[in-house]
């Protein structure tokens, strides 16, 4: 492994550019998923290696990373109780076709730590599991239609993809009359016939749309901490009252945890604000970068659908899940991330402050947040479009790829795991004292 480079020279990245002109060749777009390749860089980075909070690429350069497989690498990369005991499953057969006693310490596990899971069932993606998760809300209430909320990412599937994405609050439409906007060339629209948008945390509206069409609504569908376009919290007494609206309609309260679960806490965001869904989606970080996903809720309903699949919690994903809860079970693992949180944030605003620069940043345990041009929490979707300064995101995004920080392209999310140390953090905040006077010449 490369030494760590702790001078303050811009990298040089020609082996990476190099090779996604080669991969462009013969890969759609030069890379296998669109979440690989930021809008705002000429080219992404190759890796070569992971190891810990640190990775390394094609030229030999060494990064702090805080994108995390996009969300999954929750020990940081190649953690060692996690490679022992993938490795040790691998020497037994990575697939079965048939139930293992790893598969049911770990469901049994799963139980005990989300506060929504009865029964659990598996899938290999968050997208699969979402569709799955759909489908059980519509046996368990013979209604068809799903509530989503404007902004909020579920997956790819046709049904999945609508209004996830806006370059304006003029494009989203009127509140009460959402456009709808699709995102994908050959995507079958009729597939969202039965999806009514929402805006999120507006219980206002909703709770209009509920005494209009609740008989007709099988399940409310949200991302309880809004990560995917924001991040936004939900303000006070929003998830409550969402709750009780459902309970009081009949209709399903969904969470996906896909990006929240087992980073806000072990037993999801549900966990952490207290309110408990009927059916919670976890996904990424549930096996620490070994594809798994998962469902979770109550056996009456959870039982209506069985669910299909070639790849459904295969032995290396369950071994490697077992392996992520027994880290993130010690005791004080979520308090040293959230320490580490609270110093990079404070970080940020203060590089802001000392640059006139409007900065807002937060952080709830493995989730931080950063933030040019408010200094305020955003409230939704519509206020991120308004007021957040993209495009200065995306330049200290590429300022501090040139320097060594790996933070997401997404809007200001960026995750830590249990593998960052102090030392990554003074780090990062070295690199971030560094571009941050840059962000304002031309
Ligand atoms: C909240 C949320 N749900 C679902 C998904 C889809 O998960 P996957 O990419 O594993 O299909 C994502 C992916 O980013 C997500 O952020």
């Amino acid at each position: 492994m490369p030494e760590a480079k702790e001078t303050m020279e811009k990298y040089n990245t020609e082996k990476s550019k190099a090779l996604y002109a080669e991969c462009c060749k013969y890969l759609v777009d030069g890379v296998s998923s669109s979440f690989h390749v930021a809008p705002c860089e000429e080219y992404p980075i190759a890796m070569v290696s992971g190891k810990g909070a640190r990775m390394y690429d094609v030229d030999g350069n060494e990064y702090i990373d805080y994108i995390a497989g996009f969300g999954p690498t929750i020990l940081g990369y190649a953690p060692d109780v996690m490679n022992e005991a993938v490795i040790d499953q691998l020497g037994r057969g990575v697939q079965f076709s048939a139930p293992t006693e790893q598969l049911c310490a770990l469901s049994k596990k799963l139980t005990e730590i989300i506060p929504c899971a009865e029964i659990v069932s598996y899938q290999s993606s968050g997208t699969e599991a979402n569709m799955h998760a759909w489908r059980v809300a519509r046996a368990a209430t013979g209604k068809m239609k799903i509530v989503k909320f404007e902004g909020q990412y579920h997956g790819w599937a046709d049904e999945q993809k609508i209004t996830i994405g806006a370059d304006s609050t003029e494009q989203l439409g009127a509140r009460d009359n959402i456009s709808r906007l699709f995102t994908t060339a050959g995507q079958r629209q009729s597939t969202t016939d039965d999806i009514i948008l929402a805006p999120w945390n507006d219980l206002d509206t909703l709770t209009k749309i509920v005494e209009e069409q609740k008989d007709e609504i099988a399940a409310i569908l949200m991302e309880p901490y809004m990560c995917d376009e924001g991040p936004i919290l939900g303000k006070e007494g929003y998830l409550e009252g969402v709750r009780e609206l459902c309970t009081a309609n009949n209709i399903l309260l969904i969470f996906d945890e896909v990006i929240t679960g087992f980073r806000l806490s072990l037993g999801g965001a549900q966990e952490y604000f207290g309110v408990t869904p009927d059916i919670g989606i976890f996904g990424k970080a549930i096996a620490g970068g070994i594809p798994l996903s998962m469902i979770a809720g109550k056996k009456e309903y959870m039982e209506l659908v069985h669910p299909s699949g070639t790849f459904n919690a295969s032995p290396i994903s369950v071994a490697a899940s077992l392996a992520v809860i027994g880290e993130l079970e010690k005791p004080g693992t979520y308090e040293r991330i959230d320490a580490l949180g609270t110093k990079l944030a404070n970080a940020f605003i203060e590089c802001g402050k000392k640059n006139g620069i409007k900065t807002y940043a937060n952080h709830h345990n493995a989730i931080v947040q950063f933030q040019f041009g408010i200094d305020r929490a955003p409230e939704d979707w519509r206020d991120v479009l308004d007021n957040v300064d993209a495009d200065m995101y995306d330049k200290f995004y590429n300022l501090c790829r040139d320097y060594g920080v790996r933070i997401t392209s997404m809007r200001g999310r960026i995750y830590l795991s249990a593998a960052h140390t102090e030392e990554d953090i003074d780090r990062t905040i070295e690199v971030f004292e560094h571009v941050f006077p840059m962000l304002k010449e031309d």
